[in-house]
């Protein structure tokens, strides 16, 4: 493999608040541990958009009615904080958009989460960084992830097959990963850590 791999243990702690980073170091000589802190900043910071505004639409229009507003929304709402040098998507060989669905470095790297719940950085060159993060399912996704028997409401199941006529994103339980962040960093751009 022409890639050259190196993996992460994470711990639960995030920083944020702190904008330090102010050098001109090129991307070669950045260090990893800079790539895993703004990529975790980046996806907890993008996680919370979407729940927040998730929580929002099933407040106002219960699961059936999320369901709809994720399928107009989900994908805006991923790019929030995508910039020229910075990309954000969620990928999952599950997908239920097709938009969702991975290439082979995403593939490749999804396999090893699967096996592995950990992070990933993947460094292509040295303008091309990729940092991938495992989506795990937690209680509140089964209403629409979790068992079309118990978790989802048949409304909501109805909802869920007319707009992804071949969803694949049903069936988790608690605890499994649902997919990864994937952040791609291009072109020199600097961890500023802003979040
Ligand atoms: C109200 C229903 C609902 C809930 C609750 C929900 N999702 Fe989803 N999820 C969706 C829909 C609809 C999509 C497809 C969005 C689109 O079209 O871009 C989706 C897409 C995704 C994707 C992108 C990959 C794909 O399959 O297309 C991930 C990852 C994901 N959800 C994870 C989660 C996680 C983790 C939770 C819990 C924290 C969660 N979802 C809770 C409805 C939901």
């Amino acid at each position: 493999m022409m890639f050259k791999i190196r993996i992460h243990f994470l711990g639960l702690i995030f920083l944020f608040g702190s904008c330090t980073s102010s050098s001109t170091k090129s991307v070669e000589s950045k260090s990893d541990s800079l790539y895993i802190k703004e990529g975790d900043s980046l996806a907890l910071a993008t996680f919370d958009t979407l729940r927040i505004s998730l929580q929002r639409a099933i407040a106002k229009n219960g699961f059936d009615g999320a369901v709809s507003y994720c399928n107009v929304q989900a994908l805006s709402l991923t790019n929030v904080y995508k910039s020229d040098v910075v990309s954000i998507e969620r990928v999952s060989t599950q997908f239920r958009n097709h938009g969702n669905a991975p290439d082979s470095l995403e593939r490749e790297v999804l396999k090893r989460l699967a096996a592995v719940q950990k992070s990933e950085l993947v460094r292509i060159s040295e303008n091309e960084v990729h940092y991938f993060k495992p989506i795990i399912i937690q209680p509140m996704c089964l209403a629409c992830h979790g068992d079309p028997q118990k978790d989802i409401q048949p409304a909501v199941l109805q909802t869920i097959s007319k707009l992804y006529p071949d969803d694949k994103a049903i069936g988790y339980k608690e605890g499994d990963l649902r997919g990864a962040w994937h952040i791609i960093f291009r072109n020199n751009s600097q961890p500023t850590t802003t979040l």
